[in-house]
């Protein structure tokens, strides 16, 4: 059976609520719990959250998050039980369960596997001045998001690097690439988004709400 990182521990500065973004209330309870909710309803109870120092959760080991976002994968790793690993963000709330699972699969052809939705959006490449110096192919783009599930021994040896390089990822799939590990790309859609700013919050708790109460049928 795998084992879940959830990193919650940074502090949610461009959402600015006064408080770490894991822990803001969001339809009524902590945005974190959530994620515990999908996981949990995926089969995966064994879970390590990176929380900021002085945060408790119930049910779970929590451990101090670092100072970047691999940091704080590389401390919840730590702490983590035998078996293949799958990394979600805290402010990602509305995951689902076959997130975790279809990541999980996708391991059987790969070292790596990550959500991910198909970007619609064009995208160009400018210069400082703004300046459009490319138009990107479209179709062969992705814009990357968690769940990320890895095999336990490839993601050792990914954030085994030295701190410098841990802050410069991103994401923790782009460890696995630079050590040349096969990553898979398993279609997610645009509604697994991440809360990073009020009006992420506004739409996620709209969407939770409804969740709680669907509105009767017509
Ligand atoms: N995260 C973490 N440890 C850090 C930084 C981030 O565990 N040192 C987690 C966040 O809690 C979040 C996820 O990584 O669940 C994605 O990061 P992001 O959306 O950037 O969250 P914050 O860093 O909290 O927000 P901001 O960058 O606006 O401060
Ligand atoms: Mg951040």
């Amino acid at each position: 059976m795998a084992v879940a990182l959830l990193v919650a521990a940074g502090s949610g500065e461009r959402l600015g609520a006064g408080r770490p973004k894991a822990f803001v209330v969001l339809a009524g309870r902590p945005m974190l719990e959530w994620s515990l909710d999908a996981l949990r309803a995926a089969g995966i109870d064994d879970i390590v959250v990176a929380r900021p120092a002085g945060y408790e959760i119930e049910g779970v080991v929590a451990v101090e998050g670092g100072a970047t976002r691999s940091a704080s994968v590389r401390a919840a790793l730590a702490a983590a039980p035998p078996g293949d690993v799958v990394v979600h963000d805290a402010a990602r709330p509305l995951v689902t369960p076959e997130h975790f699972t279809a990541a999980l699969a996708a391991l059987e052809e790969a070292d790596c596997a990550v959500a991910a939705a198909p970007v619609t959006d064009t995208v160009k490449e400018a210069d400082a001045q703004g300046l459009v110096m490319a138009t990107h192919d479209r179709s062969r783009l992705w814009a990357i998001q968690t769940p990320q599930a890895f095999r336990r021994a490839v993601l050792e040896r990914a954030l085994a690097v030295d701190d410098e390089l841990l802050a410069q990822a991103t994401d923790d799939a782009w460890l696995v690439e630079r050590l040349g590990g096969t990553v898979r790309v398993v279609e997610s859609t645009p509604a697994n988004f991440k809360v990073t700013t009020p009006y992420d919050l506004t739409i996620a708790e709209h969407l939770l709400a409804d969740r709680l109460s669907p509105p009767p049928a017509a």
